[in-house]
């Protein structure tokens, strides 16, 4: 617990460096880093970039791969988790590695995120793009970091109340109140997708560690149901204490109901 934002995201940022500082990479493994979007992780990408550019952090041995997508979504709509990316981290961390930065410079390779909208040539279904990440993910060794944020209703990435604690990479139809608390960023609530490609839990526990940042006061019931409220589907998030390694990051607004 931390007195507020600015020292909640340090911590993560700090943790991140470390871990990625820390690993040794060979050949057949890079430190695959999973990334959440969303308000909550803007300082810790705003910092993680500012040290990036310091050189305190490379990013050569690293693969990000993105929580979540809204489906329907081009990856230039101004609300879609790519460009959210793109603006708040990509951009301003890499753009030595990519200068002058295009959306379309994202180096691919290195920076996964689910496709909201199906990607010439291949043109995959939303199904066959979320099996082709399982994949990909398997790929690639497995996920060493899981940084996610956490949902008012106790959602982790897209993944919504009642969600199988089994579930993989899939196709989800949102909550109305997913919709609702989401229509902030959109012009209203009927621009706001019905559906979304996410990380199933399943794929989030199979990570080998799990950060999960929380700040304000409207995440203190989630934040509580998820920690003392039991295991239950009905709190996505809840299912991390069966988790071996996880560490939950809040300011003291969202763990004031514990
Ligand atoms: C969004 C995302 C989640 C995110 C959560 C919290 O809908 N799909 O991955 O963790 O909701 O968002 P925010 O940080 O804006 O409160």
């Amino acid at each position: 617990n931390h007195s507020n934002k600015e020292e909640a995201s340090m911590f993560i940022c700090d943790l991140i460096i470390n871990r990625i500082n820390a690993f040794k990479p060979n050949q057949n493994k890079k430190f695959v880093l999973c990334l959440p979007t969303g308000s909550t992780p803007l300082l810790v990408y705003k910092e993680l970039a500012e040290r990036c550019k310091q050189g305190k952090i490379s990013f050569e041995h690293v693969i990000t791969i993105n929580l979540d997508e809204y489906a329907g979504l081009e990856p230039d709509h101004e609300q879609s988790y790519y460009h959210f990316m793109e603006e708040s981290f990509f951009s301003k961390a890499l753009s030595e590695l990519t200068a002058p930065f295009e959306l379309v410079d994202i180096p691919l390779n290195q920076f996964h995120l689910l496709p909201g909208s199906p990607i010439p040539p291949l043109n995959e279904s939303h199904e066959d793009s979320c099996s082709t990440y399982e994949s990909l993910i398997t790929s690639l060794g497995g996920i060493n970091l899981s940084f996610c944020g956490i949902g008012e209703n106790g959602h982790i990435a897209f993944n919504e109340p009642g969600s199988s604690f089994n579930f993989r990479t899939r196709l989800v139809k949102l909550d109305e109140e997913t919709r609702k608390v989401n229509a902030r960023f959109f012009y209203d609530k009927s621009h706001v997708p019905t559906h979304a490609l996410t990380m199933g839990i399943g794929t989030i526990m199979a990570a080998q560690e799990i950060i999960v940042l929380a700040i304000d006061s409207k995440k203190s019931e989630a934040v509580r149901n998820a920690l003392e409220g039991g295991i239950n589907h009905l709190c996505p998030a809840s299912v991390l204490q069966l988790h071996e390694t996880v560490i939950f990051v809040t300011d003291e607004e969202a763990s004031q109901d514990l």
